[in-house]
């Protein structure tokens, strides 16, 4: 079923009241899962996201969302410097840790995990994770009920692994595999300079 189909929008064109429909269209965007850090002169934060983007290459871009009333968000506001860890396949139970309301407020949060701090930020660089980014907040805009922020990467490591996917509003396990055969992929990456950033 779509939402025309459900009368939502009544076949007009106009997205008048999408609803369920079109938020179960918009959980079909599988989504890798990080963990913001940020960490203050008297605390630290961690907050599980998985709005995260890239947005641009030069200079070095990314875009992620978070709900006004985020503890996350007003440590970062006021901090700039965080850090974010990119989790992999084996990282659930830690997504779920940041995204649990009744876990402790302050540094206690991260006594459940190994982690190293952050040279650039001092937030926690969780151990383990597939990738860190440094990243220093540069813009927010008011997104309806989260605020989209823009922060420049400033420094970042990654190693080899397979992400944590978010999809279908559940968390996902994944063991990667090419789509097309090696020998053609490698043949159109000669041939193709990619956009990835
Ligand atoms: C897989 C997953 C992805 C999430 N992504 C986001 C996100 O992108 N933005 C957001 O505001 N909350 C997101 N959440 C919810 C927050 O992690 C959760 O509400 C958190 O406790 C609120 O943040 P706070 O600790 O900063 O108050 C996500 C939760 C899960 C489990």
């Amino acid at each position: 079923m779509n939402a025309r189909d459900s009368g939502d929008a009544a076949g007009s064109g106009e997205p008048e009241n999408c609803g369920a429909v079109c938020r179960a269209a918009l959980r079909r965007i599988a989504s890798g899962v990080g963990v913001l850090s940020v960490r203050t002169g008297v605390t630290m934060h961690g907050t599980t996201v998985s709005s995260l983007t890239a947005v641009s290459r030069d200079p070095l871009l990314v875009g992620l969302c978070l709900v006004h009333d985020s503890v996350g968000l007003g440590l970062l506001k006021r901090r700039r410097d965080f850090a974010i860890n990119i989790l992999n396949t084996a990282q659930a139970a830690t997504a779920r840790w940041f995204a649990d309301p009744s876990r402790p407020r302050g540094p206690e949060q991260f006594d459940r995990v190994e982690w190293k701090p952050d040279l650039f930020s001092g937030a926690p660089l969780i151990d383990g994770a597939l990738a860190w980014l440094s990243c220093r907040l540069v813009a927010t805009v008011d997104a309806g009920d989260h605020e989209l922020l823009l922060a420049e990467v400033v420094d970042g490591a990654a190693r080899e692994g397979e992400p944590l996917l978010n999809f279908g509003g559940r968390l996902h396990q994944v063991e990667l595999a090419d789509s097309v055969p090696r020998r053609l992929a490698d043949a159109s990456r000669r041939s193709v300079s990619g956009s990835a950033l």
